[in-house]
């Protein structure tokens, strides 16, 4: 019997739906739709930029029926990819389930069959057809990225599922069978190159691997152990420089066993510290910087050298630090803040300036600049106004981590998502494209679809489309510029 076989015989357990009530991620802005819409000739208030030609698509948790056992924002769900095409300044708005197995089989029986992640249990025979007894949930929920002309809706550290331009899914991703455990959620593209990069953590040795792949698509590195990985830890992010895959290795730890006798699957172990590892582009050793722990979602800039540009072989990445990772994971005070972190490899150590301390999420850049120097980051982030729950925000930021300066944007109305960078087409400068991202009316019926100039965000969306359902909030989405 495997750990898998096992956990679901001992957790045979009757699963009770997830009340609702008690979960803020199951309602009001956060809540499932299930509708599936195709509408056109969206009412823009404002002008859409006539040189954004293209589609801006977001993926986000969107469980298809109602959750049982449990239900962990942002690791359960079933992916929903939302879609705002713009075409010569008119709008039209598609959604779609991402269509997995689980997916399709909970849709014959009428109801949900997988528990939620955290209870470490699948589904046996008795529960549904062989086929997909003791099989774990596909979750394709979290970001959606486009690379050698695929469309990837991507999970957390396992196979993405390909989608067609039209969001129809395709099916599961295997590149060829060169990555059958699969992907990170947060792969990095070199815009210089075309590579992607990218990591995948496992449950048993040897616990992390790195790959790549050419501009064409194909693996060009095979999945490769990182040395020097003695635990299962999860990790979200990573980041890209010129030379090196930048993996953080925060002591968020896998405990199967934990998870078999009604414990959680994930546990947070300070004492154990947090590792950044520098994992040469060519294949080189591992080098490591320690620190105490700190946990990160989401990475931002990240280049070579410190940041003053006179470095020699440190590596600068700016990134959301956080002290745990929430999720009811610890009872300690959980503070956040924007910071520039030189990690210098000869001494095995780093340095973290924050660059702001407000409660940010979702970082992004011009993705144009990934693995270069860059200064730019727009965040989404709860203006403290009001209450409002963890993946909820009210406003944007803009950043210049070199020296500190802000500029904002906070809606009365409106709960916001992850801004998304939209260059302009043939202009290399990042003041003159835009940022977009969706919008949900507070009371939770209808949405926006918001465009700010780069040049001037603090002054408000340039174009807003209104959309006549309800977008929940979600997680990652890019602009993709029309194909021809
Ligand atoms: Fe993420």
């Amino acid at each position: 019997m495997t750990a898998s076989e096992v956990a679901a015989s001992e957790a045979r357990l009757s699963f009770a739906p997830v009340d609702p009530a008690t979960n803020p991620h199951l309602r009001g802005p956060f809540e499932s739709v299930v509708t599936e819409s195709d509408l056109t000739g969206l009412r823009v208030v404002g002008e859409v930029p006539a040189e954004l030609n293209g589609s801006y698509v977001r993926n986000g948790p969107n469980p298809r029926f109602a959750p049982i056992g449990s239900y962990t924002y942002p690791v359960d769900g079933d992916g929903m990819v939302h879609r705002i095409r713009l075409v010569d300044g008119a709008a039209s708005y598609s959604n779609r389930f991402v269509r997995t197995p689980a997916i399709e089989r909970e849709e014959q029986r009428g109801h949900a069959i997988w528990p939620g992640v955290m209870s470490g249990a699948v589904p046996d025979p008795a529960d549904v057809e062989p086929d997909l007894a003791y099989v774990t949930r596909d979750l394709p929920d979290i970001n959606i990225v486009r690379h050698a002309g695929r469309i990837l809706a991507l999970a957390e550290s396992d196979n993405p599922f390909r989608l067609s331009s039209n969001l129809e899914t395709l099916g599961r991703e295997l590149f060829d069978g060169a990555l059958p455990a699969g992907i990170t959620a947060h792969p990095k593209i070199d815009p210089l190159t075309g590579e992607m990069f990218t990591f995948c953590y496992l449950l048993e040795p040897p616990y992390l691997t790195w790959s790549s792949l050419g501009p064409d698509g194909s693996v060009v590195r095979p999945p490769t152990p990182v040395a020097g990985v003695d635990a299962p830890c999860m990790i979200h992010d990573m980041a890209l420089t010129s030379t090196n895959l930048v993996l953080f290795l925060a002591p968020l730890l896998f405990d199967v066993h934990a998870a078999m006798s009604g414990g959680s699957l994930l546990s947070w172990q300070p004492d154990r510290g947090t590792r950044v590892g520098l994992v040469p582009r060519d294949g080189g050793p591992v080098r490591w910087c320690t620190d105490d722990a700190f946990w990160l979602w989401h990475t931002a800039n990240a280049f070579d050298g410190d940041a003053d540009g006179t470095g020699d072989d440190r590596v600068v990445v700016d990134f959301v630090r956080h002290d745990h990772p929430g999720m009811g994971l610890s009872t300690a005070p959980n503070t956040t803040s924007l910071v520039r972190t030189v990690l210098d490899p000869r001494s095995g150590g780093m340095h973290h300036s924050v660059v702001d301390d407000a409660d940010i999420e979702f970082p992004r850049i011009d993705d144009r600049s990934i693995a270069g120097r860059h200064d730019r980051i727009a965040v989404s982030t709860d203006s403290g106004r009001r209450t409002l729950p963890i993946g909820a925000a009210d406003a944007l930021y803009w950043y210049r981590p070199s020296d500190g300066r802000r500029k904002g944007w906070i809606s009365d109305d409106l709960l916001l998502g992850e801004p998304a960078f939209a260059a302009r087409p043939g202009d290399p400068d990042p003041d003159h494209g835009w940022w977009m991202t969706f919008a949900t009316d507070a009371d939770a019926t209808t949405s926006q679809f918001l465009v700010f100039a780069a040049s001037a965000p603090d002054a408000g969306p340039v174009a807003r489309v209104e959309i006549p359902v309800r977008v929940p909030l979600g997680l990652h989405g890019n602009w993709l510029p029309e194909e021809h």
